[in-house]
């Protein structure tokens, strides 16, 4: 009992520690990035006089850098995002209202092939942006597992069970492979090129700030995956 009760503040410290070291290296990104974007501007408006516009070169050499400069402090918004205490602003809502507003927010093109699965309505006690946000996540790491291969399915499916609602996302994708499912929502474990590895980890955090749970569970589609949302139900 005491073993558990020290293990758990381990790790309670280990969280804490990690979330102030990745605040603290966002933090010494963010400076350097807002520096070197104010220069591109000034170098922009140096290098165009009145009777001389920027050479096209030159000006699709700053574009590029400015597109990189972009990927990365939305990278490090993220670590931000992971980073920072949550602070929940907790309304009654509808979690159908929740659900098709993320999706029709979503930008990727598998998008059309998402399926929502009829269900009565369901109310709960959230943040409204914090779950859109965590959803998010979901629906985008399936559309990502779908995308090469044919035809894609992605399902999202809603089941009331006592007093709690579970979320199912579904995909007929790749599925997880071994070591993503052992490390499931490990911040920073990522298998694509392009990947933070935070999504998943992001979450989570937002589930159970919720006081809820974010699963894995084999999935009724024969592949792929299936993510399961759980969060209380909010009074009728
Ligand atoms: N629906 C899924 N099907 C197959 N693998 C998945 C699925 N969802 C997550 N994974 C695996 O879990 C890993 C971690 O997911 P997570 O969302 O945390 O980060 P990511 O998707 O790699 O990066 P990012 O979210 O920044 O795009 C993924 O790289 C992938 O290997
Ligand atoms: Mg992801």
């Amino acid at each position: 009992m005491a073993l558990d009760s020290d293990q758990s503040a381990l790790e309670a410290r280990a969280r804490h520690l990690m979330a102030e070291w990745v605040s603290a290296i966002a933090h010494n990104l963010n400076n350097p990035i807002a520096g070197v974007m104010a220069s591109l501007g000034i170098l922009r408006r140096d290098l165009a006089g009145p009777l001389s516009p920027i050479p096209q070169t030159v000006n699709e050499g700053l574009s590029r850098i400015e597109l990189r400069l972009k990927d990365l402090s939305e990278y490090v918004a993220e670590l931000y995002e992971f980073a920072k205490p949550i602070d929940l602003v907790l309304v009654r809502l509808s979690l159908s209202h929740l659900i098709d507003e993320t999706i029709s927010s979503l930008v990727h093109p598998n998008t059309k092939f998402v399926q929502r699965i009829k269900s009565p309505e369901f109310w709960i006690q959230g943040d409204f942006t914090r779950l859109k946000q965590a959803f998010r996540r979901l629906l985008e790491n399936a559309l990502d597992a779908t995308i090469h291969g044919a035809p894609p399915c992605i399902r999202v499916t809603v089941q009331g069970e006592g007093s709690v609602v579970k979320i199912f996302v579904s995909d007929n994708g790749e599925g997880f492979s071994r070591e993503a499912l052992s490390r499931f929502a490990e911040p920073f474990f990522s298998t694509k090129e392009a990947g933070t590895g935070l999504g998943l980890a992001i979450a989570k955090k937002v589930v159970l700030a919720h006081g809820g749970t974010l699963e894995f569970t084999p999935n009724e589609l024969g592949a792929g995956a299936t993510l399961v949302m759980t969060l209380p139900q909010g009074k009728k």
